[in-house]
């Protein structure tokens, strides 16, 4: 029997995009429970249908009697935990739904996690993984000045969404102090790349761009952040889950810091020669800022690189490229993406921006 790994989240982007990348590099078959709440796209999976080592599952991370099945079913060798609610701004209008995802669920996997590998014995014991996905946001805000974060920063989250996220990473944490649960954490910062939901800052100026919208940059536009392509994202919790140390922390960072009006303008200038026709930098409008925005993020990867080997292969240039050469080449996507409920979040995040 083929060995198997559980992804959760695996149809949002960086799931999706970590989903394919598995299947193309390893050898291993992977069930992937998704919730599909509005970030969940199964068109992100459509090359995959069919590939006997794949399978999906509709559900809930938070729903026991099913991740138990699971577990029961496929004996994984190891969790990959994506799902999540991920949009700051979405936390701030609504925060129930990330309490209820990013802490409540993540309590049920580890639940479910540590029951089934109390069970195991031998070898399948000694191998079984529980990694988690997480983000640099959990450190809260940098100075312009500050050393970069890394794994020992202390912790201190300023939005619901990073509280959230916090939180999971906490329970992780203790769940291997105290039972000794193999786990595994990952704090990346900011990704991007194809797959990406245009709520986020890069997709959804490309998107604007290319519809001849306004391109909204909150505040004052030098808030920085570390772009990490998202295929580095994914060669980097392959190997973490490869030969990580259980009970560690890993930061993942993509060597990028940039301030966002630099991202917009780059992206501008790169449309400018793949989609000539139109002055996309003319359309750049300053708004009204985030409530509680963070200044910077920065992070140290050297522990992973220096322990593990790992470097980002993407630099912002070579990335950005790729990303808009992907979302011009998927007008499709798009299209679906953007219809119906997206025109509503649209409306509620920018429509006190102006
Ligand atoms: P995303 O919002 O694109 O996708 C989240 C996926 O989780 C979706 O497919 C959604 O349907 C699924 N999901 C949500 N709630 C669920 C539930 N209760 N049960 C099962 N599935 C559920 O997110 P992303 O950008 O791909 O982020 C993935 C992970 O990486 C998250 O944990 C996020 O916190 C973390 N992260 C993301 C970034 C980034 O820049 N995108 C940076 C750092 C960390
Ligand atoms: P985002 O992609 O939402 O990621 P995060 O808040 O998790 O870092 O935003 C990235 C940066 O871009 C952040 O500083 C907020 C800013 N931003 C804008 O300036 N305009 C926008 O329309 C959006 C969505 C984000």
């Amino acid at each position: 029997m083929l060995e198997t790994i559980l992804v959760t989240g695996g149809a949002g982007f960086i799931g999706s995009n970590f989903v394919l990348n598995w299947l193309a590099n390893e050898r291993s078959a992977l069930v992937n429970l998704d919730a599909l709440t509005y970030a969940g796209n199964l068109q992100n999976l459509a090359s995959i249908d069919g590939d006997s080592r794949y399978s999906f599952v509709h559900g809930d991370i938070g729903d026991a009697s099913l991740v138990q099945d699971l577990f029961r079913k496929h004996q994984p060798r190891a969790i990959v935990h994506f799902a999540a609610e991920s949009h700051v701004d979405r936390s701030i209008h609504g925060p129930a739904d990330f309490i209820r995802t990013n802490v409540l669920g993540t309590f049920q996997l580890l639940e479910t996690a540590r029951e089934y590998w109390k069970n195991l014995s031998g070898e399948r014991r000694e191998r079984f993984r529980f990694l988690h996905v997480s983000t640099d946001e959990v450190y809260g805000s940098l100075g312009p000045k500050d050393p970069a974060f890394c794994e020992t920063t202390a912790y201190a989250p300023n939005s619901p969404y990073s509280a959230s996220k916090a939180g999971s990473d906490h329970l992780v944490r203790a769940y291997h102090h105290t039972y000794g649960l193999p786990t595994l954490i990952t704090n990346c910062s900011n990704n991007y790349g194809p797959r990406q939901f245009p709520e986020k800052l890069i997709p959804l100026m490309i998107i604007n761009a290319l519809n001849g919208k306004a391109l909204p940059v909150y505040g004052d536009g030098m808030n920085v952040r570390d772009w990490l392509y998202v295929e580095d994202h994914c060669e980097a919790i392959r190997t973490v889950l490869e030969r990580g140390r259980p009970g560690e922390t890993y930061n993942i960072g993509g060597r990028s810091e940039m301030a966002n009006i630099d991202v917009v303008k780059t992206i501008c200038s790169v449309l400018a020669t793949e989609r000539p026709g139109r002055d996309y930098a003319s359309l750049i409008t300053y708004v009204k800022d985030r409530p509680g925005h963070d200044r910077r993020y920065a992070i140290d990867s050297r522990k992973i690189e220096s322990e593990l080997g790992w470097r980002p292969r993407q630099t912002f240039q070579t990335g950005i490229r790729s990303t808009v050469r992907w979302y011009l080449g998927n007008d499709d996507w798009i299209q679906n993406v953007t219809s119906g409920a997206y025109q509503k979040w649209i409306s509620v995040n920018y429509a006190t921006r102006g």
